[in-house]
């Protein structure tokens, strides 16, 4: 068929452009900004300002990355939201501007349909690796977002359960936040809890109905026990920083799983992806494999580089959304907030 696709992702600190072939990647390229980190967060007006700074360089790296020139693109995608608003605005209106002087269609995507459909990206050459099969659930962990989805087909999904308060990306950076560790808290988190006892210090588990999340929890335990503890012993977070780190991603990733399975045994379902930043953690990858033997499941992990903000999440939903017949207005204006529109 040969559909090119040229998508934008600017949803939050990272500018970010790629291009597809038919689902294949052929660049997918990043500009992370540093600007945030002495702030422990992303500082939303700095975000949109370093996104107006690297956009058209990233974009126009990404072109000649993938050898392909603007006259070759078929269609523009970039990410509608949710998102910080001014990046949003950023993305979508280079996106529109490109789209008119090209003469090209516009596809706008939802952020998080493009972590969902990340699970189908593949490198050249990778075309025989195997894809779930529909209907399959997603666990979608991010710094943003944490939810249970049941993926129906590219276009169409049913939302099982998802947190009430903090995502689990967010309960993970705060714990860093905490521990005086760094932005994003996630990865730095990962990597101390390698070398900890997971069941040395007992965190407060949840006891949320149904299929839906609650991460504030964890956090506010986590805080009360430093403050006792450091109380004591002022070395005391140097002294456990692994055993710490360790036994808080315990308790948020097995809480996570723990609602996975209870939404495969509901949906009858046994065809399990994760998506999202978080799905990058090697404590969640390997359990979610052993939970899997155990119940049967057939697992499908993303690549570790399409599990954060890419655009190439992006140009695979807009792919599928032009496949289907799918058109932007170029007035639609860019969302913050969840929705599934
Ligand atoms: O999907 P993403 O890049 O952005 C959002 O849409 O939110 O996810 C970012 C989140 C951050 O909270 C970050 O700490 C977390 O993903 N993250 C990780 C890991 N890598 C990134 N969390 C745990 N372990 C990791 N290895
Ligand atoms: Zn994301």
């Amino acid at each position: 068929m040969n559909i090119t696709v040229l998508a934008i992702e600017s949803s939050c600190d990272d500018t970010s452009a790629a291009l597809l072939r038919d689902g294949v990647v052929l660049s997918n390229l990043m500009a992370t900004q540093k600007e945030h980190n002495e702030f422990g967060g992303v500082v939303p007006e700095l975000a949109s300002r370093a996104h107006q700074r690297n956009l058209v360089r990233v974009v126009d790296s990404a072109l000649k990355e993938s050898g392909i020139s603007l006259k070759e693109v078929d269609v523009i995608g970039y990410t509608r939201g949710p998102g910080l608003l001014g990046s949003l605005i950023v993305g979508s209106s280079f996106a529109k501007a490109l789209s008119l002087a090209l003469k090209k269609p516009l596809v706008d995507v939802n952020h998080i349909q493009g972590h969902l459909l990340s699970i189908f990206l593949k490198e050249e050459g990778e075309s025989d690796r195997e894809d779930p099969k529909f209907p399959f659930i997603s666990l979608l962990v991010s710094g943003g977002h944490t939810q249970i989805i049941e993926v129906q087909s590219p276009l169409e999904y049913k939302i099982l359960g998802g947190t009430i308060d903090d995502a689990a990306g967010e309960a993970l950076d705060k714990c860093a936040k905490l521990l005086g560790l760094g932005y994003p808290g996630g990865p730095i988190v990962d990597r101390l809890a390698k070398d900890g006892n997971n069941r040395r210090f007992n965190f407060s588990k949840a006891d949320v109905k149904g299929l839906d999340f609650s991460f504030s929890g964890v956090k506010t335990s986590l805080l009360y026990f430093l403050r006792e503890r450091l109380r004591e012993n002022p070395n005391f977070i140097e002294e456990n920083l692994n055993d710490i780190c360790a036994s808080y991603q315990y308790r948020v990733v097995e809480s996570l799983l723990e609602k996975l399975v209870v939404a495969s045994h509901q949906r009858g379902i046994g065809e399990i992806a994760l998506a999202g930043g978080v799905s990058a953690n090697s404590y969640l990858r390997a359990r979610v494999g052993e939970i899997g033997d155990r119940e049967g499941w057939r697992v499908y992990l993303p690549p570790l580089k399409y599990t954060t903000d890419n655009a190439a999440m992006i140009a695979i939903a807009a792919y599928h959304k032009y496949m289907a017949g799918y058109r932007a207005h170029g007035n639609l204006a860019p969302f913050s907030r969840l929705s599934m529109e």
